[in-house]
């Protein structure tokens, strides 16, 4: 309590009257106990103050600290929040790293694969060339016939809507459709008269000898196929193994087209070169039964619009 403040709490305390007959100085007893009294109301009154204030400022301390708490729990809140984010921003990073890292595998994964590919394609290439020597060294009319078959075959494979990749893989496999033959005695295959039927049981060999020559590998799969079923017949009735319509391979089929055609229109030790257009009545004639008819069609329309007629004109200019 400030001096002000108990000044006014002693002129408020209620004081008694003075003793008119003592004389001036003297303090009787009554008046002493009086002035006693007063001074422990005083004392009283100031220290229900103080207990007051000191409650006061309790209440004012408690809610203080309560404030701070909040504060500080608040902080502890945000602190725990940033450690939270900062962790969630480090475990991105790294997974983002991660991932670049594994995109990076990848591509140099893909990029061995392509060079790997390359090089597949580059060996299997050499060894159709290989293959096509030694066949082209044993029947001086296979070179021309192999490339006109190719050419044409790629040509009905485009018109049948292939993708560019399957029109050239069915054009360089084709050109082995016949490489069995190297197993066959030349006096069959340059035979200027009508086979026997023992002779002819030698000559289907060359499709599985074909198949089997051209070992395992990817690379020649529908090289395969082709030297298996060029032979074959949409109608089942064709030969190594008596395959019919769908069952055959779109390549062989394809192939079988160009292949009859080709033999039928080139001048063989055993007869002369069809003019075109009964090689084409021949093929058309074979549709649905020797041959698939989509791909009879196709052949008939790439006729047509001369297509046919401009492969042989190419060839018969590589050639000279
Ligand atoms: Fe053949
Ligand atoms: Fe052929």
């Amino acid at each position: 309590m400030d001096g002000e403040a108990a000044k006014q709490m002693v002129e408020s305390v209620e004081v008694s009257p003075a003793l008119p007959h003592l004389p001036p100085g003297q303090v009787g007893p009554d008046v002493f106990r009086q002035l006693l009294k007063q001074a422990v109301r005083v004392a009283d009154l100031a220290n229900a103050q103080a207990t007051r204030m000191a409650v006061d400022f309790a209440e004012v301390y408690k809610r203080e600290q309560r404030a701070r708490e909040e504060v500080d729990a608040n902080l502890r809140q945000m602190s725990l929040m940033e450690k939270q984010a900062t962790r969630y921003a480090e475990d991105l990073a790294q997974m983002l790293r991660g991932e670049r890292e594994r995109r990076l595998e990848l591509e140099r994964a893909l990029d061995h694969e392509r060079i790997a590919n390359e090089e597949l394609r580059r060996t299997g290439l050499q060894g159709i060339s290989h293959l096509l020597l030694a066949a082209t060294i044993k029947d001086q009319t296979t070179g021309s016939h192999l490339l006109r078959v190719r050419r044409y075959v790629e040509a009905i494979a485009d018109r049948l809507g292939m993708p560019v990749e399957v029109v050239e893989e069915f054009g360089y496999s084709s050109v082995m459709h016949d490489v069995g033959k190297i197993h066959t005695p030349d006096h069959i295959l340059q035979s200027e008269h009508h086979l026997s039927n023992d002779e002819f049981e030698v000559i289907k060999q060359h499709c599985i000898d074909g198949e089997t020559m051209l070992g395992e590998a990817r690379f020649f799969e529908t090289a395969r196929a082709i030297a298996r079923e060029h032979h074959e017949r949409w109608d089942g009735k064709g030969y190594p193994d008596g395959k019919c319509g769908a069952d055959i391979s779109l390549a062989a089929r394809i192939v079988s087209v160009a292949d009859v055609f080709d033999a039928l229109t080139s001048k063989r030790p055993y007869k002369e070169a069809w003019p075109i257009d009964a090689g084409l009545a021949s093929v058309e004639a074979g549709a649905g039964k020797q041959f698939d008819p989509d791909v009879v069609a196709a052949f008939r329309s790439l006729a047509k619009d001369g297509t046919i007629d401009r492969i042989r004109a190419e060839v018969a200019a590589t050639a000279s």
